[in-house]
């Protein structure tokens, strides 16, 4: 696996939607590449949150096109993590286990796996305390635990950290990190500046439901195209 080598580009094609006749997305065209993190940034409202649903398919455009590199349709080696992660009333270890049962792992592999997963987010130690009573920190390790364990090409996270203190933050942020080490392509969402300086290889800047920047986040950070990207990095757009 290779950062979604099978899967990628994925390529945004004038991509909208509409609802009640108010534009959410407009016109948004974009090539998401291998290889790198990526991170849609803006401020609340712009839109981040919709651009992912649309990318991980959980929402279909009103208008345009998005289309997978890999040609026949939706790989399904994708997860996506959202801000507050919603466990089922069962033990951590359950909890992954659920997902690789969903993804057809079953068996000694699937426990083997789900143990594996946690271990790697740093939860071991309680693979066996019910999910619903985990902090907050934990729940969000935990999801992303029960994302790694599917071996995803490309995993989509809306604003992981958004909800946590600063620890559980870096925390989050590092596993992050060893997801995309071991060979996933990161596409998240945030609309903390601090975050995307450190993380980002290439950023899409969203306002009002525009992309108003995409390129590099060297560049992007150095010498944004836009007032709207200078403002943007100003910290003046709330
Ligand atoms: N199903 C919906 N019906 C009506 N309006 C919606 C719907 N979904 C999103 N919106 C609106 O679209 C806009 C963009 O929402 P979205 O959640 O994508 O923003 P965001 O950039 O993720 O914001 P935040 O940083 O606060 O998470 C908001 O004004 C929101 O109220
Ligand atoms: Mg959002």
């Amino acid at each position: 696996m290779n950062q979604g080598i099978d899967i990628l580009p994925l390529t945004l094609d004038r991509v909208g939607l509409a609802i009640a006749g108010h534009a959410i997305l407009d016109d948004v065209s974009a090539t998401i590449p291998r290889g790198t993190r990526t991170l849609i940034l803006g401020p609340n409202g712009a839109g981040k949150s919709t651009l992912l649903r649309i990318c991980h398919g959980l929402l279909a455009p009103t208008a345009g096109q998005v289309r997978w590199a890999a040609g026949n349709g939706r790989p399904r080696a994708q997860a996506m993590v959202f801000q507050r992660p919603v466990m089922l009333r069962r033990s951590a270890i359950a909890n992954v286990a659920y997902a690789l049962d969903l993804a057809g792992v079953r068996g000694d592999a699937r426990t083997t796996r789900a143990r594996a997963a946690l271990r790697r987010v740093g939860l071991d130690g309680i693979a066996g305390r019910s999910a619903r009573v985990l902090s907050g920190g934990e729940q969000q390790r935990l999801a992303l635990a029960r994302a790694w364990a599917l071996e995803p090409s490309i995993l989509f996270l809306d604003e992981p950290t958004a909800s946590l203190d600063p620890t559980a933050a870096r925390n989050v942020e590092a596993t992050v990190q060893a997801i995309h080490d071991a060979g996933t392509k990161i596409v998240m969402t945030t609309h903390n500046l601090a975050m995307a300086r450190r993380f980002a290889d290439d950023i899409l800047l969203i306002h009002e439901g525009r992309l108003v920047e995409h390129g590099s986040a060297a560049a992007f950070f150095a010498r944004p195209a836009t007032p709207i990207g200078r403002a943007f990095i100003e910290g003046e757009l709330s």
